[in-house]
């Protein structure tokens, strides 16, 4: 199909994040982040944060796919793939290694520095997450993490120093990566409480509303230092189909929806919180320290386009599960198996259908700008003898999805600005921090155990996505 169905100056570009690719842990006065510490796991064994750094355990993110030192290179291969932008994110710890102090460490914003420039001299545009699952793990030490309202200004400090250094070279930016991940695992935002504290509800509540003042308020210093800025949010986001035609199934699939998803758009979007939220927060009698001030920040500093992560699809049962978190209300279940899809090793679901739904839901809903920022299908890849890598798996996944990208444009008018598919090159997976869970259009010879040569080998998906980028989407 050659027909036009994506705008000129449409964002096609590739996603990474600076724990899971750059490697180079200790160097150049970088602090520790909570990625650190986190040992391999797989699909059926978790990762786990140690207390401290053990020598007989494997912590792959510490030499991630070594990006650090191979960035000029990779940037070659993703300039040859074509891409207009590239979005990785900051290590905060490289800035800030302990996270508060209160100069930046000049090193680290050096590297950065470099591969902005080269990327701009590729013609590359940045697209920057400001905090992307690697918070300094000494805020966690010290002050228990995002639970604690002095991790806001901290923040702050450290997206002045961003939006001052690269004003006029980044344009778009994100504050934090799946911010509504942090609602269903509190670690990622450095808080540690067990599900079956009698304060859990409150905590997270708390967590999540010091996200908010903190990236309402990075929104606004943005657009002060420089009004060109884009500033979005980034939300994983999902579809829950009802299991059954019973209405109550109905009702719960929309809770999965509204109370996963839509709850932490609406406050980035609409700029204040839903009246579901509110209730909640009634109802629990929670007692949370929320200042009228920070309610007009929240107000004030709303987004520009809304980021996104969209991978698989789930089945949503009204049937209470035991081990779902239902403490918002909705009962859910997460996880329960499609018999109309397909699902690779790690049991996530391939659905573009799904894909369309959300864009479709987000487009009517805000209609602001949306940006899917991630996007794809991890799998293990075989190399072939003269380092052939034949992925076709993969290219129909994103074949489908970027078919389903260009519906919601152009068959549901939703304002899609860009696609930028997750692990353009291979990197460390966040959930299992394996290898051979890869997403890239680049081959990383590296596996699981922390061996290889770090050679990179260009995919058939590297081929497939170039012709995708040179005609606009026209050919799939
Ligand atoms: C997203 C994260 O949730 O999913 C990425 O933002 C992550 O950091 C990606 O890598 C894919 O997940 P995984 O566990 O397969 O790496």
């Amino acid at each position: 199909m050659k027909d036009k169905k994506f705008s000129d100056g449409f964002l096609w570009g590739g996603a990474m994040a600076a724990n899971q690719c750059e490697g180079a842990y200790d160097i150049d006065g970088k602090g520790m982040s909570i990625m650190d510490i986190m040992t391999v796991g797989n699909s059926s064994k978790r990762r786990r944060a140690t207390p401290e750094i053990d020598p007989q355990e494997y912590y792959p993110n510490h030499r991630g796919i070594d990006f650090y030192h191979k960035y000029k290179d990779d940037i070659k291969l993703l300039k040859e793939m074509g891409l207009k932008c590239f979005r990785t994110s900051i290590a905060w710890t490289r800035i800030f290694p302990k996270g508060d102090e209160a100069s930046p460490n000049e090193k680290g914003l050096a590297f950065y520095d470099e591969l902005i420039d080269t990327l701009l001299a590729n013609n590359i545009k940045p697209v920057i997450t400001i905090s992307h699952y690697e918070m300094p793990l000494y805020l966690v030490e010290k002050y228990g993490g995002w639970k604690n309202k002095k991790l806001i200004d901290f923040y702050l400090n450290y997206c002045r120093v961003l939006f001052k250094r690269y004003s006029g070279k980044v344009k778009y930016w994100m504050t934090f990566n799946e911010i509504n991940s942090t609602w269903f695992v509190p670690a990622i935002s450095g808080v540690k409480i067990s599900n079956d504290d009698p304060k859990y509800l409150q905590v997270k509540c708390q967590t999540m509303h010091n996200l908010f003042v903190a990236s309402a308020r990075a929104v606004q210093m943005g657009h002060e230092i420089n009004s060109n800025n884009q500033i979005g949010c980034m939300v994983l986001t999902t579809v829950g189909y009802p299991k059954t035609t019973n209405p109550k199934d109905a009702l719960a699939a929309d809770d999965y929806i509204t109370r996963g998803t839509l709850a932490f758009t609406d406050v980035h979007v609409r700029g204040h919180y839903p009246s579901f939220v509110k209730r909640m927060v009634q109802k629990n009698h929670l007692e949370l320290d929320i200042t009228d001030e920070e309610l007009l920040d929240i107000q004030t500093g709303v987004v520009d386009y809304i980021g996104l992560s969209y991978y698989s699809s789930s089945v949503v049962s009204s049937e209470i599960d035991k081990n779902a978190d239902s403490s918002i209300g909705g009962n859910f279940s997460m996880g329960l198996k499609n018999p109309y899809l397909k699902a690779n090793e790690w049991g996530w679901q391939s659905d573009p259908d799904g894909f369309r739904l959300i864009l479709r839901w987000l487009g009517q809903r805000y209609e602001i700008p949306l940006f899917v920022v991630e996007n794809g299908y991890g799998h293990e890849d075989e190399v072939l003898s003269g380092h052939i890598i034949h992925d076709d798996y993969r290219i129909d996944y994103l074949r489908k999805h970027v078919n389903a990208l260009a519906e919601a444009i152009n068959e549901d008018g939703v304002d899609i600005i860009g696609y930028t598919p997750w692990g353009c090159i291979d990197l460390i997976s966040a959930s299992t921090g394996e290898m051979k869970k890869r997403y890239g259009m680049v081959y990383v010879d590296l596996d699981n155990t922390g061996k290889g040569t770090l050679s990179r080998y260009k995919k058939d998906s590297f081929y497939w996505y170039q012709k995708v980028i040179e005609s606009n989407g026209g050919e799939l």
